[in-house]
C-alpha cells in the first residue's frame, strides 16, 4: 500500500515549499506534488548511472553534450547503444526543437564516450541543479572528461558566422544574481562545497584544439574567449550586449557554464567550445534580429568540422 508523506523542502530558490510525496512501502519514490519531482541525491543519481550501464555494453570516460543544431556529432559515434531520455528513470527530459532527446553510448576512435544529444535549458523551467544532473550521471558513470559543446552569439568584432570559440574562461552572470547549481546541501561525495573556478577550462585540452585547428586548416576561424551565459530565452537587448563587452564577454550563450561548474565540481577536466551562429547586434539603426532557426541551420552546417575536432581531440585525451 503506498504511503504519502508530507515535507517542507527547500528548493534551489531561498523559498520552502510544503509537498507531498508518494512512496512505496518499500521506500521506493512514486511521485511528488510539485515541480520538484526530482531526487537529486547521491543514492538516486548512482542508481540512473547503474540503469544506463546495465543497458550499455560501454563504460565511457568522455562526457559530450552536443548544443543547438550539433546534434549530429552523435552520429559519428560507433557501436552506438541509444537510450531515450523518457526511458530513463528520474531523467529529465528535453522540450527545445534541435535538440533531440537522447544519450548515445558507443565509441569515437575506440575510445568510449557518452553523449548527451539534447541538453536542459533553464529557460525550459528547469532549475540548475536539474539542468545539470547529467553531469553528476556521467561522472558516477566513470567519465572523467567532460566535452560541452554550445551555439552562441558573437560578440567579439573578430567574430565570423562559423567561427569556433574554445572556451578559456566564463563570466557566470547568473551565479551573480544568486542562482548556482552548487546551492543547497553539500554532498562531500561529489566534491568539496567550495572549489576554485580559475582553472576550469582545462590549459592541456585547448592547446591540443587550437593545435588540432591548424591541422585542419582553420586556424583563421578558430578563437579563444570568454563566453557568459544568460537565462534565456529572449535574446539580448543592445544595452545588455553593449554592457557584457565591457564586462570582457567575447560570446553569449544560455547554457554551459552551470555544466561546467558542476563537472569543476565533481572533478572533472572540461573541454568547452561555441560555434558562432549569429552576429551580437549592438548598433540600434540595425534591422537584423536573431532568430532559433538560423542558430540550428549554422550549427547543422558546420558540424563536420566540429566532429572531426572532437574526433582527434579524444585522440590526444586516450593518449594523455
Ligand atoms: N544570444 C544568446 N544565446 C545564443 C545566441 C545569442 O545571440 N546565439 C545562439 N545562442
Amino acid at each position: 500500500m503506498p504511503v504519502i508523506y508530507f515535507y517542507a523542502i527547500s528548493s534551489n530558490t531561498i523559498k520552502s515549499i510544503l509537498i507531498w510525496c508518494l512512496q512505496s512501502t518499500d521506500g521506493i519514490f512514486l511521485k511528488m506534488s510539485s515541480g520538484e519531482d526530482f531526487d537529486f541525491s547521491y543514492e538516486s543519481l548512482s542508481s540512473v548511472a547503474n540503469n544506463l550501464l546495465n543497458r550499455t555494453k560501454h563504460c565511457p570516460k568522455i562526457g559530450i553534450i552536443c548544443g543547438s543544431g550539433l546534434g549530429s556529432l552523435a552520429e559519428s559515434i560507433e557501436n552506438a547503444d541509444i537510450i531515450t531520455y523518457q526511458s530513463i528513470p528520474n531523467f529529465p527530459v528535453s522540450t527545445v526543437e534541435g535538440h533531440a532527446g537522447k544519450l548515445i553510448f558507443g565509441t569515437i576512435n575506440d575510445v568510449a564516450v557518452m553523449c548527451m544529444q539534447g541538453r536542459f535549458h533553464y529557460y525550459e523551467g528547469y532549475p540548475l541543479t536539474k539542468c545539470c544532473m547529467p553531469i553528476r550521471v556521467m561522472k558516477l558513470i566513470g567519465c572523467q572528461y567532460l566535452i560541452a559543446t554550445n551555439a552562441a552569439g558573437g560578440l567579439n568584432e573578430k567574430y565570423n558566422v562559423g567561427d569556433i570559440v574554445i572556451v578559456k574562461d566564463h563570466i557566470n552572470l547568473m551565479g551573480f544574481a544568486g542562482n548556482n547549481p552548487l546551492q543547497g546541501p553539500n554532498d562531500t561525495r561529489f566534491g568539496p562545497r567550495f572549489i576554485p573556478m580559475n582553472n576550469a577550462y582545462d590549459k592541456t585540452l585547448r592547446e591540443h584544439a587550437m593545435v588540432i585547428g591548424r591541422e585542419l586548416g582553420v586556424e583563421q576561424h578558430i578563437h579563444e574567449g570568454v563566453y557568459t551565459c544568460l537565462g534565456g530565452p529572449n535574446y539580448e537587448t543592445v544595452a545588455e550586449l553593449r554592457m557584457l563587452k565591457i564586462l570582457g564577454v567575447d560570446c553569449v550563450g544560455m547554457s554551459t557554464v552551470h555544466e561546467v561548474i558542476t563537472a569543476k565540481h565533481c572533478d572533472m577536466k572540461v573541454f568547452a567550445f561555441s560555434i558562432i551562429t549569429n552576429k551580437c547586434i549592438t548598433e540600434y539603426d540595425s534591422q537584423d534580429e536573431p532568430e532559433h532557426e538560423e542558430v540550428v541551420e549554422v550549427g547543422k552546417k558546420c558540424q563536420r568540422i566540429l566532429a572531426e575536432l572532437v574526433r582527434r581531440l579524444i585522440i590526444r585525451i586516450d593518449n594523455e
